[in-house]
């Protein structure tokens, strides 16, 4: 989890008005994963107020033409001050498997070890395979659940009636999560 990004892209705190910007995206960079039903829980899971109360403690990316290509929205729990939450990120398809969403990861880890936390929580659906293997390679463990979708541990009705997810949990070290190798990068 390199905290450099590939050449030619900076990342940037968001502003509210970046908030479109994302959900414009989003359903191309989840591969329209979930169907209609997937679109919809996308949007109402990133309303406007992560822009604008949690910009702090989240990231854009964006190339030298301006164009969006990644972000991560994560915060410090106010109710479990230990605990890192990285929200939502995607990577635009174009870029992916170059080391931006770990590089984002531990940015946001440095950010909050530096306030204290001392732990990265996060989840994903159900057969999102890529969050499933991207959160693996950098170290998250699985957490137990009451149930299991192929092969993986899953906590039922966790988010609502129907709405099944898997946990991820990882130790963070002064920002250097624990078990992952960064690769070399260029910038
Ligand atoms: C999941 C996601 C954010 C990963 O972004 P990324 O920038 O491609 O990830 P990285 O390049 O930092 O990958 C780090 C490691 O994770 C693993 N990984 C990432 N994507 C993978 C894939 N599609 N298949 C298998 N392993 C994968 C690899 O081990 C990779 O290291 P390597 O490329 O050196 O082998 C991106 O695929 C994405 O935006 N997907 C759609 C949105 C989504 O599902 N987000 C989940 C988080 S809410």
């Amino acid at each position: 989890m390199n905290g450099s990004l590939p050449a030619g892209l900076a990342a940037r705190r968001p502003v509210p008005d970046d908030h479109g910007r994302v959900l414009a995206v989003l359903d191309t960079w989840w591969g329209g994963f979930g169907g209609p039903d997937g679109s919809r829980q996308r949007a109402l899971l990133l309303p406007r107020l992560f822009f604008e109360h949690f910009a702090d403690s989240s990231w854009v990316v964006e190339d030298a033409g301006g164009a969006l290509r990644a972000f991560l929205v994560g915060f410090l729990s106010p109710a479990q001050p230990e605990v890192g939450y990285v929200h939502f990120a995607g990577v635009d398809p174009a870029l992916q498997r170059q080391g931006v969403a770990g590089a984002l990861y531990r940015r946001f880890a440095e950010h909050v070890s530096r306030r204290g936390a001392r732990r990265l929580s996060c989840l994903t659906s159900p057969g999102n395979t890529t969050s499933l293997r991207f959160h693996r390679a950098l170290g998250f463990a699985v957490v137990p659940g009451d149930d299991v979708v192929d092969g993986v541990p899953v906590h039922r009705d966790h988010d609502g009636p129907g709405l099944h997810r898997v946990l991820f949990t990882r130790v963070v070290d002064d920002g250097q999560p624990v078990g992952y190798r960064p690769r070399s990068s260029s910038t």
